[in-house]
């Protein structure tokens, strides 16, 4: 299993560390445009191989994509991250571009690959990749939503003052600090509705935290944050390589589910071995149609920036 992670950045770099420990790909190649960033990344990455006990081979490369042929699955987290204040969507002017250039730079050279999209306005980006490439479907997935669902399990954990473990909870929609839907109603602790434990009050802040938990990492470090990003990143690559079948929101070109088309947005989907193997479509109530709709809308509004 060979894995290319566009972009040896922050979120590049601890994405093939988490791969590397979790220890299911045989090789990762980091590729930057920066000289010498990616190599000296991989190497500091390999120097913790005995520590950690990985046996994944990771190379560095300076914008050299003959090194990245017949990748089973490449990661694009390449482009410019937000500083505080700034939205996802202001990115896309520098991003669109590198976006379009990096997924056809990859798609030479490994005809077959699946690509995972991380960098911002990440539902944009991805719908970007659908449209300028000749990539199906089911090998083009936008990575958001299994982050959102992370930020907002530990948000939900702090609130019931529970341990991370016991809760399960989605979040579905953009990517964007007023697209994220997160699915409150369908939230549990240990299988009961966390709404047994938590006023509308307290839930409703959990949502409101989870929509910005972005933004406030962003303005915690002075850039945004890598290592929730990284490992989110790794779950899906495993997921992928791993043939797990294991269900996570994913952004997806949507031809009718959920009422909406010809939109790349965050939805339930099965990851496997062909990627998306399914789109998990669920009964949402009046309000939580409302809520994806208006996302939509956002997110489209970004789209047409393209
Ligand atoms: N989807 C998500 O959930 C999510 C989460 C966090 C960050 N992000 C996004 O991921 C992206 C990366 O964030 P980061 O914090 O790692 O940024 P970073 O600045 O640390 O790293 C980006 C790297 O991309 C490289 N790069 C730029 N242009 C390139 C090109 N044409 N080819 C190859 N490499 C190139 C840069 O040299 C840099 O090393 C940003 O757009 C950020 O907004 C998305």
């Amino acid at each position: 299993m060979k894995v290319t992670v566009v972009g040896a950045g922050a979120v590049g770099a601890s994405c093939a560390e988490y791969i590397a420990i979790k220890n299911f790909a045989s090789e990762v190649v980091l590729l930057d445009i920066k000289e010498g960033f990616a190599e000296g990344k991989a190497m500091d990455l390999m120097q913790t191989a005995s520590l950690n006990g990985f046996d994944t081979k990771i190379t560095g490369v300076t914008n050299d994509y003959s090194k990245t042929a017949d990748s089973d699955i490449c990661v694009i987290t390449s482009g410019i991250p937000r500083k505080p204040g700034m939205t996802r969507e202001e990115l896309i002017g520098i991003n669109a571009g590198i976006v379009k250039d990096v997924s056809s730079n990859l798609i030479k050279n490994s005809p077959n690959t699946i690509i995972i999209v991380v960098s911002n306005p990440m539902d944009t980006m991805t719908y970007l990749v659908h449209k300028s490439t000749d990539l199906p479907k089911n090998r083009i997935i936008g990575m958001g939503g299994a982050l959102d669902s992370a930020r907002f399990k530990y948000r939900l954990a702090e609130a019931l003052e529970a341990p991370i473990s016991d809760v399960d909870g989605m979040v579905i929609g953009g990517h964007s600090d007023t697209g994220m839907v997160p699915l409150t109603r369908l939230a549990t602790r240990n299988s009961i509705p966390v709404s047994e434990f938590l006023s509308e009050d307290r839930l409703n802040q959990v949502m409101e935290e989870t929509k910005v938990g972005g933004a406030t990492l962003t303005k915690l470090l002075g850039t945004s944050a890598w290592y929730a990003p990284g490992a989110a990143v790794s779950g899906l690559v495993q997921a992928i390589a791993c043939d797990q079948k294991k269900m996570f929101p994913c952004s997806v070109l949507l031809e009718g589910e959920y009422g909406l088309n010809d939109i790349c947005i965050g939805a339930p989907v099965i990851l496997g071995r062909n990627g998306i193997e399914k789109i998990v479509e669920i009964e949402l109530n009046d309000a939580e149609k409302a809520h994806m709709q208006e996302s939509a809308e956002g997110v489209r509004k970004t789209n047409d920036l393209l």
